[in-house]
């Protein structure tokens, strides 16, 4: 089954100084259980890429599809209801808010999806315990590791049993054997069921994953498949 799938994909940005195109007539396809890393070099457009497969963005033309649905069809509602729950989003900067605990940080989008509260409180123990932070519920971001706030970051995007995760440059701030605590963590999360779509620069992280493809100039200028 389709999770996202974009069919001549373009975004472009107007500015002053004449039209920047950040992705340019992208056809991709991504179905359960996926797992796809885009590399290239910065500039190229991953990330406007996976703002547009995460319906964060649209797209300037050519058609989105989220579970079969045209996204621009949709209304704003439905449209952030996909985001809450059928989208996990993951960044290089954890993005984590800094007077919340881990337990409260993960448990927001539960929260905002009007999960009552003790189901709140079963899933965030779940969901700490399957990224190994049962001890570190109450930490502040501030009180934990690069490591450890990612690890809760990708709880936090968990959170909802999303269909699509979506990780842009996740290790980019760790060190490498960190990075790769987060990158055989995001491997669990695919093997349990998650597709999943990487922004790495790192070639082993990349490896991971199914497919690799790399973006060139807002194409995408080459794949390989893994399995
Ligand atoms: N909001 C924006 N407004 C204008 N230009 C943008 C915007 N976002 C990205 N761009 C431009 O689009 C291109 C692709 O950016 P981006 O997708 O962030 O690349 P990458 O993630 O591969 O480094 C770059 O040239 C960037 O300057
Ligand atoms: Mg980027």
């Amino acid at each position: 089954m389709t999770v996202v799938e974009a069919r001549g994909v373009s975004r472009v940005f107007p500015m002053p100084a004449g039209p920047v195109v950040a992705v340019r007539d992208v056809s991709l396809r991504v179905d359960a259980g996926d797992y796809v890393a885009l590399c290239g070099p910065s500039g190229c457009g991953k990330s406007t890429l996976l703002h547009l497969l995460g319906c964060v963005d649209g797209p300037t033309s050519g058609t989105l599809f989220f579970e079969e649905h045209d996204v621009a069809t949709l209304g704003d509602r439905e449209r952030s209801g996909i985001r809450l729950r059928r989208i996990g989003f993951v960044f290089q900067r954890f993005f984590l808010l800094p007077m919340l605990s881990a337990a409260e940080n993960v448990a927001l989008p539960l929260a905002e999806a009007g999960v009552p509260k003790p189901e709140r409180d079963a899933r965030t123990s779940e969901l700490l315990r399957y990224v190994g932070l049962s001890a570190r519920a109450d930490h502040r971001p501030s009180q934990l590791s690069g490591g450890e706030m990612q690890r809760v970051a990708i709880a936090r995007a968990l959170a909802n049993r999303p269909r699509l995760l979506l990780a842009d440059e996740p290790t980019g701030e760790l060190d490498q054997a960190t990075g790769e605590q987060i990158a055989e963590l995001l491997g669990r999360v695919n093997a349990d069921g998650t597709a999943l779509v990487i922004v790495t620069h790192d070639p082993a992280f990349a490896r991971r994953a199914g497919r690799v493809l790399t973006m060139r100039d807002g194409t995408i200028a080459a794949e390989e498949r893994h399995r």
